[in-house]
C-alpha cells in the first residue's frame, strides 16, 4: 500500500512525510511543484529511502496525476499542496486561485477517476483527506466562543477565500459523487522547516541577523498555535478513524497575542544565544503598518477531534517554542539556503519595510 501526499516538500508536508516514514513501512508518493515554499532539503533524511517517491509536478496537471495514481495505486491522498501565505495573497491573489481552487479541482477530478476504477475492497478503503485552515471561519472578537465545525464560513483574505472554495469543492465531491473525503481545519502551525516569511520563523531569523521584528498594527491580534508535529498526528488520526464527509477542527488551545508570541521567542533566544551587547532581542521589536483586512482573532475548539477520535496534542506553547528556536539555531544553513534569491525581494515588499 502507498499513500500520496501533495505539497510534501513544504513546511507541514515535509514534517508529515518524515513522521509517516518514521512510524510506518508504507511508502509515500510525494507530489510537489517545488515553488519557493517547497524544498527537497527538508527531506534529505529520506533521500535514499526507497519508500519515498518524489514526483515534481503541479496538482493542476490531471494527466500527470492520473499516470502517477495508476502506477503507484495510493490507498489515500493527503492534500496539503497550496499557496499558504496571507500577505502574498494580498499582493497577488492569482497563484492562490490557480493552486488552491483550480489545482484542488483538478486533483479531485484525477482522484475521482482513479477511485471510480478501483475494485471493491480498495474502493471502500480509499480516502481523500483535505488539509485546510481555521481562517475559513473568519475573525472572532474577544469573548466569542472558539470556532466549531458548524461555524459559518466567512473568509476575509484571498488566501482564506481560496481555501474556503477548496473546502466546498471537496464537500461537493463527497455529496455529488460519493468520493470518500475527510477535511481538517487547523490553526496556526509552527516548528521545523517553517518558511521565514511567517511570523515565528521570520522573527527568529530577523532577531539573529540584527534586523527589526515587524509587528503589524498593535500586535494584539490573536492566533491559536499548534506545534507542527501535533498537526501531523491529528492528520494521521483523522485518516485512520475519521467519519467520511466529516470535518475536524485541529488546535492546541494555545491562544496568544502576536506581541506575546514574539516576546516569548525573544526570551528563549536571550537564554540560548544571548545578544553580544547583553540586551534582549525584544529591543528589535518594531511596530509597522497593519496587514489590510487583518483578522483580529482565531481560536479553535478541538473538542470533536479530542472526544470522537481521542486525539491530543503533545506540546504546550512553551515546549514547542523552545524546540522551534533550538531547531532554527541548529539549522542556520537551511535558513541561509532558503533566504537567498527571491526571498530577499519578497521581504522588501512587506508592510512597513
Ligand atoms: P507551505 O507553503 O509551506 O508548502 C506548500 C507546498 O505546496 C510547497 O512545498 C509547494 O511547493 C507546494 N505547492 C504549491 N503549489 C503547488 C502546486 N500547484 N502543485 C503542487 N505543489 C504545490 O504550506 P504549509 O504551511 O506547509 O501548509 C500546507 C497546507 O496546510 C496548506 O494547504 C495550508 O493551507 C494548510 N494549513 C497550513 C497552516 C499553517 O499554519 N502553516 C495551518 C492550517 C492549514
Ligand atoms: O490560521 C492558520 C493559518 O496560519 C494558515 O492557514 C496559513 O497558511 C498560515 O500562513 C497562518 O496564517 P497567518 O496569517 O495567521 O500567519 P502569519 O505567520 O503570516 O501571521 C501570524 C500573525 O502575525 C498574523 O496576525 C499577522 C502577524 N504578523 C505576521 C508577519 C509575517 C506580524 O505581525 N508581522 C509579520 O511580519
Amino acid at each position: 500500500m502507498t499513500i500520496c501526499v501533495t505539497g510534501g516538500a513544504g513546511f507541514i508536508g515535509s514534517n508529515f512525510v518524515l513522521d509517516w516514514l518514521a512510524r510506518s513501512d508504507e511508502p509515500v508518493l510525494n507530489v510537489d511543484r517545488l515553488t519557493y515554499a517547497g524544498n527537497l532539503e527538508n527531506l534529505k533524511e529520506v533521500d535514499s529511502d526507497p519508500r519515498h517517491v518524489f514526483a515534481k509536478g503541479d496538482i493542476g496537471d490531471f494527466d500527470l496525476l492520473s499516470d502517477l495514481f495508476s502506477r503507484y495505486m495510493p490507498r489515500a491522498i493527503i492534500h496539503l499542496a497550496a499557496e499558504s501565505h496571507v500577505d502574498r495573497s494580498i499582493h497577488g491573489p492569482a497563484d492562490f486561485i490557480h493552486t488552491n481552487i483550480v489545482g484542488t479541482f483538478r486533483l479531485l477530478e484525477a482522484a475521482r477517476a482513479y477511485w471510480a476504477g478501483l475494485a471493491e475492497p480498495e474502493k471502500i478503503a480509499f480516502r481523500f483527506l483535505h488539509v485546510s485552515t481555521d481562517e475559513v471561519y473568519g475573525s472572532l472578537e474577544t469573548g466569542d466562543p472558539a470556532f466549531r465545525e458548524d461555524n459559518r464560513y466567512e473568509p476575509n483574505s484571498p488566501y482564506s477565500a481560496s481555501k474556503a472554495a477548496s473546502d466546498h469543492l471537496v464537500r461537493a465531491y463527497h455529496h455529488t459523487y460519493g468520493l470518500p473525503v475527510l477535511t481538517t481545519n487547523c490553526s496556526n502551525n509552527y516548528g521545523p522547516f517553517h518558511f521565514p516569511e511567517k511570523l515565528i520563523p521570520l522573527c527568529i531569523h530577523n532577531a539573529l541577523s540584527g534586523r527589526t521584528l515587524p509587528i503589524y498594527g498593535d500586535g494584539q491580534q490573536v492566533r491559536d498555535w499548534l506545534y507542527v508535529k501535533d498537526h501531523c498526528s491529528a492528520i494521521r488520526r483523522v485518516l485512520e478513524a475519521g467519519i467520511l464527509g466529516e470535518t475536524y477542527n485541529v488546535g492546541g488551545w494555545n491562544e496568544k497575542a502576536n506581541l506575546s508570541v514574539v516576546h516569548a521567542l525573544c526570551t528563549v533566544l536571550d537564554e540560548l544565544k544571548p545578544r553580544a551587547d547583553g540586551q534582549s532581542y525584544a529591543a528589535q521589536i518594531t511596530f509597522v503598518e497593519d496587514r489590510p483586512g487583518h483578522d483580529r482573532r482565531y481560536a479553535i475548539d478541538a473538542t470533536k477531534l479530542e472526544r470522537e477520535l481521542g486525539w491530543k496534542p503533545v506540546e504546550t506553547f512553551d515546549t514547542g517554542i523552545r524546540k522551534t528556536v533550538q531547531w532554527y539555531l541548529d539549522n542556520q544553513a537551511w535558513v541561509n539556503n532558503v533566504t537567498t534569491g527571491t526571498y530577499q525581494r519578497w521581504v522588501g515588499k512587506q508592510y512597513g519595510n
